[in-house]
């Protein structure tokens, strides 16, 4: 594999992208507009800056990492792609739409990756002619620093397909592990109905968030608090994962805490909208 299309260059797909840039790969990524791509570029330059300042990379590497970036709003474009990720708007729709066209556009030996994270893998793939060639790669927020990708092997999985996708996860620095196409697949399965318990712990306890956060970062060893990552998540994405794991499973711990429902209404989203349980 030598060059990756990433399609989406929101929060996980620009972290995708640079993770792809840094481990060599030349990367074309997709965007609605123009101008979000070029934000997405920024924030990549950004990062890679910060690490040349720190010491752990050379300057001539960030600007070689950063060359090999190519934005297109075209789907053709990513025609000469190996692996084209997709880190689009979490809608089976928007993903039906999305790779229907993607199957027309790239090479039929190309491998096309989903990041969904509580979306079914095989019902995305169930539009394409060919869903062998289908896999979900789930990568963590943020992901160029969270270790691990999920790589989620859906019912018509090809096993060459499944073990490529294992071997990218790898290049691109990550520990990979294999999961099958179920709810949350591992982590969210175990981390969403976490969170949804600790947001209704502030309802029943009347603890602060701030109270909240340091009970779990000092008593349970968490890197940061539970109100601290639901902002960093976006209210946004928690709700609608939670909803998804609900509607599959029917478990009433994996339903949204009228809370966060409450808070994605009124625009408090976190970090990306600069209020959520803290202020930013
Ligand atoms: N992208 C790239 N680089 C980034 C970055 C980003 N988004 N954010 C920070 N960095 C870089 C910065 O350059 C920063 O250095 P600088 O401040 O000197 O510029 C450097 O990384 C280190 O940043 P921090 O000092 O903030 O790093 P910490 O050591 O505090 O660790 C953390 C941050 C890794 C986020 C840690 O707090 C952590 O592990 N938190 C838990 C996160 C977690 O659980 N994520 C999973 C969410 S669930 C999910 O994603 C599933 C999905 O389906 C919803």
């Amino acid at each position: 594999m030598k060059v990756v299309g990433v399609v989406g260059l929101g929060a996980m797909g620009s972290g995708i992208a640079q993770l792809a840039l840094e481990a060599g790969f030349d990367v074309v990524g997709h965007e609605v507009e123009l101008a979000r791509g070029e934000q997405a570029r920024d924030r990549i330059g950004h990062f890679l800056t910060r690490k040349v300042e720190k010491g752990t990379m050379e300057q001539s590497a960030r600007d070689d990492a950063v060359g090999r970036l190519r934005l297109t709003t075209e789907l053709a474009d990513l025609a000469g792609c190996d692996v084209v990720i997709e880190a689009a708007f979490e809608d089976l729709a928007v993903k039906h739409e999305l790779f229907r066209a993607l199957e027309a556009s790239v090479r039929s030996d190309a491998i096309l990756v989903t990041n969904t994270s509580a979306l079914s893998v095989t019902e995305i793939a169930s539009v394409l002619d060919r869903p062998e060639r289908a896999v979900g790669m789930h990568f963590f927020n943020p992901a160029p620093l969270m270790p691990l990708v999920e790589i989620v092997r859906a019912e018509r999985t090809a096993d060459d397909v499944f073990e490529a996708a294992y071997e990218l996860g790898r290049k691109l620095g990550k520990t990979p592990i294999r999961c099958s196409d179920t709810p949350g697949f591992v982590v969210n399965r175990v981390l969403i109905p976490l969170l949804n318990d600790c947001v209704r712990v502030l309802d029943e306890t009347g603890v602060s968030p701030e109270d909240l956060d340091a009970g779990m970062q000092h008593g349970a060893g968490w890197p940061m608090g539970p109100c601290a990552l639901l902002d960093l998540v976006g209210a946004d994405v928690h709700v609608h994962a939670s909803e998804a794991l609900y509607e599959k499973l029917r478990e009433p711990r994996m339903a949204p805490p009228p809370r966060l429902v409450r808070m994605l209404k009124a625009g408090k989203l976190g970090r990306k909208t600069g209020e959520g349980f803290y202020t930013y």
